[in-house]
């Protein structure tokens, strides 16, 4: 059975084993239609194969930006992976949703929901319910009352987060180090943000820039934010891609003196977007550096 998000939320961070949370979190379905999903230890092989680079620069790795991070299990990993290669970065881990709500309706009904009101889960008397709708809700009718409460609960939640009258939480992982090393800030890649330009000396995007998801255009577009995020040369990017057989294809960038991109190494061939990536070309600023 589902965990409801109040008895997720109530209880301590050691009694959430991680197969019970990742189960929480995969039955959210956000309101672009993606659901929480990520898996434990999916990059040891791309670890393996980047670490003598990393090991390398890690001197210099002071902060690092996770892009498009789910609820955080692989940032947590991450986190261990650079602490194991000598580094002491902290992370920005960021996510289009992290942020969530608990709003009680009535007693014995409290409803998930985004900051928007976008309903993730219903509570019923400590019973979770899927407020989202599947294929075979068209045959039963389920999905008559379940459009409809969204329909209708969707201001009022709205109206009752506006008010300060719900429980503000964050859908990230209980599993984090308690030193503070990663932050979690929700934040769109597709849009430039003044505060990460030229703060990192590593990013990390995996699992987000698939060419099924986002047009070439949007990538470009990515790439470009990206490369506006990065400290400067010899900076760290890593493009990866977990496929259904839970097999990795990726590559290790770094930036170059002249502002463009250079394959370090590969896995599984490498990632899909590596041509894209290697064909970035930076704008020239007004002092004529890239
Ligand atoms: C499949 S998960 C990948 C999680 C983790 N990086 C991993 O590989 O296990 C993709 C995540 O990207 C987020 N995402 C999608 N579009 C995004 C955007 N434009 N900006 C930031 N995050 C985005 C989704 O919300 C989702 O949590």
């Amino acid at each position: 059975m589902t965990l409801s998000a109040s008895k997720f939320y109530s209880s301590g961070t050691d009694t959430i084993d991680v197969a019970l949370e990742s189960a929480f979190f995969a039955n959210l379905k956000m309101r672009n239609g993606t659901f929480k999903l990520t898996q434990p230890s999916r990059f040891r092989d791309l670890e393996a194969a980047f670490r003598p680079y990393v090991e390398e620069r890690v001197g210099s790795l002071r902060e690092v930006l996770d892009v498009g991070v789910s609820v955080g299990i692989t940032t947590v990993e991450l986190a261990r992976f650079l602490t194991d290669c000598g580094g002491a970065a902290s992370i920005v881990a960021t996510d289009l949703f992290i942020e969530a709500h608990i709003v009680e309706v009535f007693p014995g009904f409290r409803v998930f929901c985004d900051p928007e009101g976008w309903p993730l889960q219903y509570d019923v008397r400590g019973v979770a319910v899927r407020p989202w709708v599947r294929k075979l809700d068209y045959v039963t009718l389920a999905f008559i009352p379940l459009m409809f409460g969204r329909i209708v609960l969707r201001p009022f939640l709205r109206k009752r987060i506006e008010a300060g009258m719900s429980r503000p939480v964050q859908m990230i992982t209980r599993s984090l180090p308690s030193n503070g090393e990663i932050v979690f800030v929700e934040n769109d890649i597709m849009r430039r943000s003044e505060r990460f330009i030229r703060r990192f000396d590593m990013v990390r995007a995996a699992n987000i820039l698939n060419t099924g998801y986002f047009s070439p255009d949007q990538i470009r577009t990515a790439i470009a934010n990206i490369h506006s995020y990065l400290r400067g040369p010899g900076a760290l990017l890593v493009i990866a891609r977990t496929n259904r057989a839970r097999e990795n294809a990726g590559t290790l960038f770094e930036l170059s003196g002249n502002g463009s991109f250079a394959a370090l190494e590969r896995v599984g061939g490498g990632s899909e977007i590596e041509r894209l990536v290697l064909d970035f070309r930076a704008p020239a600023t007004a002092d004529g550096c890239r």
